[in-house]
């Protein structure tokens, strides 16, 4: 963040320079409370496309501090320039390989939610070791979860959401919880991811499955 960076947020007005994050340095980690004015629980989205569900949270939920992390230039430029357009002072994003920043630079026990929608599904079985939900992944992110802490995760893909579950109904440190809790949200309030509302319109079935870290 710039040193003006926390006076403009405290008068409610972000530029792009406060609201994009640039990924940390090797070796660095994070400390994502200094990205905001005021702390409060912190979320984060992986492949958060082009922000509906980031915004849509963000404005429900002004309580909490959210980053987005998106790989694809042309979606982040998209979802960075949109946050700015509706003024919410709780969004921050950053462009980076998401299992890479979770594995080496989240600090242990920041994290209060993590919300994984329509994960790129790599169908192909040779292709399968390029997906996010891994082993590896959900240790490190396990780790940087604060016990209670939400992980919520949705996909149109069947074979890959039994995968999920095969993994992360084994992990000790996880158990189940529903997905639709009016306490943490999503709630009435859902509006849907890109990708959801999409996928709805062609009829297709989505997955969904919420945990909970346990103490
Ligand atoms: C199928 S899209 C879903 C987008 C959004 N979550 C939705 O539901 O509309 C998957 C997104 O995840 C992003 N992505 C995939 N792997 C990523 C990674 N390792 N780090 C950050 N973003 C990633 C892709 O660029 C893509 O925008």
């Amino acid at each position: 963040m710039n040193p003006g960076a926390r006076r403009r947020i405290i008068a409610g007005v972000l530029t792009l320079d406060d609201i994009v994050i640039e990924p940390p340095a090797e070796g660095q980690i994070v400390d994502p409370q200094a990205w905001f004015a005021s702390p409060g629980p912190f979320e984060l989205e992986i492949g958060c496309g082009k922000g509906r569900f980031l915004l849509c949270r963000a404005r429900s939920r002004p309580d909490v501090r959210l980053l987005g992390i998106e790989w694809a230039s042309k979606f982040y430029r998209y979802a960075a320039d949109r946050i700015r357009r509706w003024g919410v002072t709780n969004v921050r994003i950053m462009r980076t390989d998401a299992a890479v920043f979770v594995r080496r630079h989240l600090p242990a026990g920041c994290l209060s939610a993590l919300h994984v929608y329509h994960p790129d599904p790599w169908p192909k079985k040779r292709h399968h070791k390029r997906r996010l939900i891994q082993a590896p992944f959900v240790e490190a992110a396990l780790r940087a979860t604060a016990p209670g802490g939400r992980w919520l995760l949705q996909t149109d893909h069947a074979e890959y959401f039994e995968r999920m579950r095969e993994l992360l109904d084994a992990q000790a440190g996880l158990r189940e919880v529903p997905f639709d809790d009016p306490t943490f949200g999503p709630g009435e309030d859902w509006a849907g991811t890109n990708f959801e509302v999409k996928y709805a319109q062609e009829g297709r079935t989505i997955y969904r499955v919420a945990y909970a870290r346990l103490p």
